[in-house]
C-alpha cells in the first residue's frame, strides 16, 4: 500500500513528501480539480518511463504538462493570441491547450511522444502550490490503468495502483470529476476540440469568439488517442439510453426520473437528482465505479442531456460503452 498524506490537515508535509519522490524521479498520486493525475518530472525521462510503466499505457500516448501559471507556460511553450485568452480565461482550471513546443525547452520527448507540440494544463488548488514548490512542469495522465475509468477518489488510486507506487497525496473527492477540456488553435486560425471536458464548449467558444471544430478524425491516433474506442471501460457491458432496467443490471439515472423495473435492480445510482449537470460529472466516474463493484454483468444508464458538461458527460459514457478490443 502506498503511503497517503491528506492535505487538508497536512499541507505542508504532503508538499515536502510530494517533492523528495518527484526529484527521486518517482511518480506520485495527486489530486487536480478535474480527477486524479500520476504525476512525475516532465523533464526526467526515467520518471515519464515509470508513469507509462504504472498505468500499463501504450507509449505512443503524448502527456498533459502541468505549469504553475502562464508565465510558466511560456518558458515551454509559443502562445497564440487566442490561445493566450483561453489560458487568461481558464487558467487556473479544467482547460489544456495544445501549443507549439519552444525549441529549447527540457520536457522530454518521451512526455511529449516525440510530437513538436504540448498539452499545457494549469490546475487549481494543491496541485499548482506543488509545481510551484518542485519549480518544474510535472507530466500526469489520470492515475489510473490504461483503459480503465478515472480516479476521483484517493481511494480509487489505492485500489488500482496502490501497489505500484510510493505515495498518494488524499485531496477528497474531485470537484470537476471529468478531465479537462483539450482545445488546439491552427496556425490558420481554427480553434478544435479534441476532448470535451471540465470546461463547456460555449464558454471557450464566448472566449475565443468563434465557434470550435470538433475533429472526428483528423489524426486521432496522434491528436487524441485519450479517446481510443473502449476507454475508461469498466468490466460490467455498459447499455446507453436506457429506458428501463432489468432484474440484475445496475442502473444509472439522472434528475430523479424513476425507471422502470428499478426495484429489481442490482443498484441504482443517481448522477444528480436536482439535475444539475456539474454535480453529475463530479460523480460519474464514482458511480461507474460503484456499478461495476455490485457485481451486475451489465450497466444500464439512461440518456444525459448533452448540453453544458454534458457534452463531455456523453463522451466518456460513449466510450465505457464503445465495443473492447
Ligand atoms: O484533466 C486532465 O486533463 C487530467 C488531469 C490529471 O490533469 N489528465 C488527463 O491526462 O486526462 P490523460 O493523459 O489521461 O489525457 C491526456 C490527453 C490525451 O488524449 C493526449 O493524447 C492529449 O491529452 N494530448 C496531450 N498532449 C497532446 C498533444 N501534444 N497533442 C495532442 N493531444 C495531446
Ligand atoms: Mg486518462
Amino acid at each position: 500500500m502506498a503511503r497517503h498524506i491528506h492535505i487538508e490537515n497536512e499541507r505542508e508535509t504532503a508538499l515536502q513528501a510530494a517533492v523528495t519522490e518527484l526529484a527521486a524521479g518517482q511518480p506520485i498520486a495527486l489530486p487536480t480539480e478535474t480527477v486524479y493525475g500520476l504525476a512525475a518530472d516532465a523533464t526526467n525521462p526515467a520518471a515519464i518511463a515509470r508513469i507509462y510503466e504504472t498505468k500499463g499505457r501504450p507509449q505512443f500516448n503524448p502527456l498533459i504538462c502541468h505549469m504553475a501559471d502562464i508565465a510558466m507556460a511560456e518558458r515551454y511553450a509559443i502562445f497564440d493570441p487566442i490561445s493566450l485568452d483561453l489560458a487568461e480565461a481558464f487558467w487556473p482550471g479544467p482547460l489544456t491547450l495544445v501549443l507549439p513546443l519552444k525549441p529549447a525547452s527540457d520536457i522530454h520527448a518521451l512526455a511529449t511522444a516525440g510530437l513538436d507540440t504540448v498539452g499545457i494544463r494549469v490546475p487549481q488548488g494543491f496541485a499548482g502550490d506543488l509545481i510551484r514548490r518542485f519549480g518544474k512542469p510535472l507530466a500526469a495522465p489520470s492515475a489510473n490503468s490504461s483503459g480503465k475509468i478515472s480516479p476521483t477518489s484517493a481511494a480509487h488510486v489505492e485500489a488500482d495502483l496502490g501497489q505500484k507506487i510510493n505515495l498518494i497525496l488524499d485531496g477528497g473527492a474531485a470537484s470537476v470529476g471529468v478531465e479537462s477540456t483539450i482545445v488546439k488553435v491552427e496556425e490558420d486560425g481554427r480553434v478544435r476540440l479534441l476532448r470535451p471536458g471540465g470546461v463547456v464548449t460555449a464558454e471557450i467558444e464566448r472566449v475565443a469568439g468563434k465557434r470550435l471544430e470538433r475533429s472526428e478524425k483528423v489524426s486521432a491516433a496522434i491528436e487524441a488517442p485519450g479517446m481510443l474506442a473502449s476507454h475508461y471501460a469498466p468490466g460490467a457491458a455498459v447499455r446507453l439510453n436506457a429506458t428501463s432496467v432489468s432484474p440484475g443490471e445496475a442502473l444509472i439515472r439522472f434528475e430523479g426520473i424513476p425507471v422502470a423495473g428499478e426495484e429489481t435492480a442490482r443498484a441504482v445510482f443517481d448522477l444528480s437528482p436536482s439535475g444539475d449537470l456539474s454535480e453529475a460529472a463530479a460523480n460519474l466516474f464514482d458511480y461507474l465505479k460503484a456499478a461495476d463493484a455490485s457485481g451486475a454483468d451489465s450497466i444500464a444508464i439512461t440518456s444525459i442531456p448533452t448540453h453544458g458538461l454534458g457534452e463531455a458527460i456523453n463522451d466518456r459514457l460513449s466510450r465505457a460503452a464503445a465495443p473492447r478490443s
